[in-house]
């Protein structure tokens, strides 16, 4: 039986944290042998915000490392980098010419990260859902696996789709219509510092995520100042204490245990008794990520030989698409 393709990516701006890891490098892992998987590093969308060309390639590197080092096995998964399959900006040019350009305007994630540029907000942060549209539709991807945050670009993507085959394809549709996989659990994990802001590298104070790199004591610490409450025992959904329902969800997460336990585990816990249960099981989940992270970066060979061969294969599947695309839009690929 042929299996159905996932693809997904995370932008390589700083270190992985606990959302992107929760939210979707963890469950690319658990179900990665029921599919093929495609998992890129997406370094075109990491220009889209100012950043150093010196620490580029490094942090490229970095986040490949640790897909590796969080489980993903070559033998279900392609693990390439966004950049060195140049299908992907090819297809973008493409979609962008059938893409109107109110659909952009009303991203928002657009709208946030354009207000906190202010006057600085380049073409290629308005053009970045388009992008990621590229992405999945090279691949003819059935899934995509992300955070709740991004399910918005995949509306988006699924619309370019339908676009894109209604007006050019004939009966048989060019470009696969991809549905977004979002857990209920682990989707949306909350900032340390504020419970109802969302985790994220673009946060200035590194107190508000825990990195999955982070020491020990970086762990220790930013556990011990996070938000919480003044009420005693502790209890998922409650509207009225998001910082408590996100602590509550990283330890299910993390621990392996279900729902139903943590609740009666916690039940009439204090802040003083949880928070060091959190802080040791965060750092006994990071430990063997971290470990076999370090031993990775340790053969750089290695992890060049994995990205080399991510590519052919990519490049093999996006290329096939890509040619696909172009005939349909009327270009001559003959010569
Ligand atoms: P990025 O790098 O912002 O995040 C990577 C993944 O982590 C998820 N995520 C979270 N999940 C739960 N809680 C959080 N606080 C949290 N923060 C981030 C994101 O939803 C995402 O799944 N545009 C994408 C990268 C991308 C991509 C793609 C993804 C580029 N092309 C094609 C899928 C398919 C992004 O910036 O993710």
């Amino acid at each position: 039986m042929v299996k159905q393709r996932v693809l997904s990516g995370v932008q390589p701006t700083g270190s992985l944290h606990l959302g992107n890891y929760l939210g979707a490098v963890r469950n690319w892992v658990e179900n990665q042998s029921q599919y093929e998987n495609f998992l890129f590093v997406a370094d075109l969308h990491a220009i889209t915000v100012p950043h150093n060309p010196a620490t580029l390639a490094g942090d490229t590197y970095k986040v490949a490392a640790l897909y590796l080092a969080c489980g993903l096995d070559l033998n279900h998964s392609t693990i390439f980098v966004q950049s060195h399959v140049s299908a992907h900006s090819e297809l973008t040019w493409l979609l962008n010419c059938i893409t109107p350009l109110n659909w952009l305007q009303d991203m928002i994630q657009f709208k946030e990260k354009a207000v906190k540029q202010g006057e600085n907000v380049n073409t290629g942060l308005l053009d970045y859902p388009v992008l990621m549209a590229a992405d999945i539709l090279l691949y003819q991807a059935d899934k995509v696996p992300v955070g709740e945050d991004q399910k918005q670009h995949l509306e988006l993507t699924r619309d370019i789709v339908n676009r894109f085959n209604h007006l050019f394809a004939g009966k048989k549709p060019v470009l696969k219509l991809p549905e977004p996989l979002i857990r209920s659990e682990g989707a949306r994990v909350m900032s340390l510092t504020d419970g109802t802001r969302k985790m994220s590298k673009s946060d200035p104070s590194d107190m508000s995520r825990i990195n999955l790199l982070d020491s020990t004591d970086d762990i220790v610490k930013k556990i011990k100042r996070c938000k919480t409450d003044l009420v005693r025992g502790l209890t998922f959904d409650d509207s009225e204490r998001p910082e408590c329902n996100n602590l509550l969800t990283i330890y299910m997460l993390l621990s392996g245990k279900t729902k139903s336990e943590v609740a009666q585990e916690c039940l009439d816990m204090g802040w003083g008794q949880f928070k060091p249960l959190l802080t040791e099981t965060t750092i006994a989940a990071l430990k063997p990520i971290q470990e076999k992270y370090q031993a990775i970066m340790d053969d750089l060979g290695y992890l060049e030989s994995v990205l080399r061969q991510g590519r052919e294969k990519a490049q093999a599947q996006a290329n096939d698409t890509l040619a696909k695309a172009k005939t349909a839009l009327g270009y001559s690929l003959a010569l």
